[in-house]
């Protein structure tokens, strides 16, 4: 197991390229089980996460190759329908196999998710959704056990009490992509990696409309083929890097990071006295002085992302006063709160909420990371405190963050790598 040791202080300055997205990658490479013949995908960054869906696509019959930033994927043998606990255990995403498998092999065993460190994560909506097109589902053994002779097109709502599900509507969307008759997905989630994947959908042949919005068509084909496609740059990884060079008082270009997909972000950074322009191929972030308070809701898309709630918290700890911070998709999801505390924020958790004082400066301390986004909140901290940091279990970062100790290198912030 790998930790960061990261010394403080020093402006983040330069230029910093984010990579395609993870989350992106991950539903469009479980959507080329549907596929006729071979597909290439691009832009795929090097994580675990990608690996992880690599392997688990090969257990499946695919033939898997990456070539540069370039995943090739075609499939060989439709025997195996079944994605065991294992593989999903080290990687939630794992269920987006399911819409596919019981589209194109009419039967799939997916083992059921458990929790992880940001909540409970439940799928009933993606399963009321393929029940919804015709899918015979039961639990067993703790697998999902579905399936259908084929699926018939249906109206689906997705809602639920935390908004949409963005991979409930990526497994129902690919489910339909082979369904007889028309699919309506209403209270489908809009997220732009729900809009990559009607893309990739389309250029292999199938019939999806109104993707990136609530309310999505699908006609039904009868096969779909390979395709290229290009996956869209990692907004969170985009929106990691901005939120750095904002609490660093830096000036950094985040190059690929869009402008479209970031407007929510960029209206909170601007709030708290952060300059973003666009710039040459991304967005340029600037700070000079110390920064605001605010009050930031977590909510689906085009709301502020949840996947940058930590980042900003390790921000507002910073700021000049009292900010609230809400999370409306993932409750619980505050694992980063008792790590920022060691480091002398200033941070009351109530339920969902945390109310966030603002300090004159943090302290390096040794942190643990817990998951994903909390880690990169705490690198973030760990630049801008006094003195050292490590941050151990780094392996949660390298899930979606690749070689960020390196891109901090580039923008001058001193992250080095270890073993424990
Ligand atoms: N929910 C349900 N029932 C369901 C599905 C979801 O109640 O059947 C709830 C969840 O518990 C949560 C909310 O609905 O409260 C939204 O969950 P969603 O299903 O949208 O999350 P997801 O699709 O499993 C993706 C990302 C997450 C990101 C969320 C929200 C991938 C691989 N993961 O998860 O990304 O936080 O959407 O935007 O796309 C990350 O990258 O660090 C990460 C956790």
């Amino acid at each position: 197991m790998d930790k960061f040791i990261i010394q403080g202080g020093g402006r983040l300055k330069g230029e910093v390229t984010v990579g395609g997205s993870k989350n992106s990658s991950l539903p469009i490479m479980a959507a080329s089980l549907l596929a006729e013949g071979p597909s290439r995908i691009k832009g795929v960054p090097g994580l675990a996460d990608i690996r992880h869906t690599m392997a688990l696509l090969e257990e499946l019959g695919a033939e898997v190759r990456r070539d540069g930033d370039a995943v090739d994927i075609e499939v060989h043998d439709e025997a195996d329908s079944h994605a065991r606990y294992d593989l999903v255990r080290k990687m939630r995403a794992s269920v987006c196999v399911l819409g596919p498998l019981l589209a194109k092999r009419k039967k799939a065993r997916v083992a059921m998710p458990g929790g992880c460190a940001i909540g409970s994560r439940p799928i009933d909506l993606h399963l009321r959704g393929l029940r919804a097109l015709g899918a015979d589902i039961q639990l067993s053994g703790g697998d999902v056990v579905a399936s259908a002779k084929r699926l018939r097109g249906a109206s689906v709502f997705l809602g639920g009490p935390f908004g949409s599900t963005v991979l409930g509507t990526a497994n129902v969307m690919m489910a339909a992509a082979l369904a007889e008759g028309t699919t309506v997905i209403e209270s489908a989630a809009c997220e732009p990696e729900v809009a990559d994947l009607a893309d990739y959908l389309n250029a292999m042949g199938a019939r999806v409309n109104g993707a990136g919005t609530p309310r999505v068509v699908i006609d039904g084909v009868e096969s779909l083929r390979g395709a290229e496609h290009t996956v869209i740059p990692d907004r969170i990884e985009s929106g990691t890097f901005m939120v750095a060079s904002a609490v660093s008082n830096g000036e950094v270009t985040v190059k690929n990071a869009r402008m479209d997909h970031m407007m929510a972000v960029v209206d909170k950074l601007r709030q708290i006295g952060a300059i973003v322009e666009t710039s040459n191929g991304g967005l340029e972030v600037a700070s000079a002085r110390r920064l605001e308070p605010a009050d930031v809701t977590t909510q689906p898309y085009p709301g502020f992302p949840t996947d940058l709630q930590a980042q900003l918290m390790t921000l507002l700890c910073l700021a000049d006063g009292n900010s609230v911070i809400t999370e409306k998709v993932f409750p619980d999801r505050f694992m980063h709160v008792a790590e920022l505390l060691r480091m002398g924020a200033n941070i009351r958790k109530e339920g969902p909420t945390a109310i966030v004082t603002g300090v004159r400066k943090l302290v390096g301390a040794p942190v643990m990371a817990s998951d994903l986004r909390a880690s990169a909140a705490l690198v973030l901290a760990g630049l801008v405190a006094d003195g050292q940091t490590t941050v151990q279990r780094v392996y949660h970062i390298d899930r979606g963050y690749e070689s960020i100790e390196r891109k901090f290198a580039q923008l001058g912030g001193d992250v080095r790598r270890a073993a424990e």
